[in-house]
């Protein structure tokens, strides 16, 4: 790998993970790589440089990674949008679907101030279900959703396409 090595070529597939017929795609290769994380982060950054980020949204458990160093990169706090039952506080909830399953995910009640500029990240877009499921539980702490960035699209499952009749603008940097 070199500096100009692009994103995707530190992605490796897992085929048959978790579930038979499942392509895994695997980005623990990436974040274990510091040319490919510092790309990574560089590159899901570079479109909200000037945008007066307040808060980055990351979603559990690879979106912690990238929305941490992405939130410390914009000069902004990080809101982690967890699995059910982990968050200490009062939380909100919001059941989705899976490629592979079923899911819930919350938010402490409180994580917010009506109005702040959120940037909902994770690491991969496949249905979409889980980063809509995020969505709505910021709609519903009464964020300002800037756009929704992940390092990787499953296109042929239609997630982009879902976020975007959503009205969200969306940034991808592979697919
Ligand atoms: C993966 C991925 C996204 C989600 C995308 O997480 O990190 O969060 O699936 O799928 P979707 O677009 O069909 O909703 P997973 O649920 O495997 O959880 P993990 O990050 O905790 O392993
Ligand atoms: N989440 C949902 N589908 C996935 C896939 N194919 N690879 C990695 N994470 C996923």
């Amino acid at each position: 790998m070199t500096d100009a090595t692009p994103v995707r070529d530190y992605i490796r597939t897992i085929p048959d993970f978790p579930h038979a017929g499942i392509m895994f795609r695997d980005v623990t290769t990436l974040f274990a790589d510091p040319q490919g994380l510092r790309r990574c982060i560089d590159e899901l950054v570079a479109p909200y440089r000037d945008a007066d980020i307040d808060m980055i949204a990351g979603i559990e458990a690879r979106g912690f990674v990238i929305g941490g160093a992405m939130a410390d990169r914009l000069g902004a706090g990080f809101l982690p949008i967890r699995k059910a039952g982990k968050l200490p506080g009062r939380t909100i909830s919001e059941d989705y679907a899976l490629e592979y399953g079923q899911a819930t995910v919350e938010v402490h009640d409180d994580a917010i101030a009506p109005g702040a500029r959120v940037l909902l990240v994770d690491d991969l877009l496949a249905t979409g279900g889980t980063a809509a499921a995020g969505l709505k539980l910021l709609s519903r702490l009464g964020a300002q959703v800037m756009g929704c960035a992940f390092v990787v699209d499953l296109p042929e499952l239609g997630g982009r396409r879902i976020l975007e009749d959503l009205g969200h603008p969306v940034h991808i940097l592979c697919e």
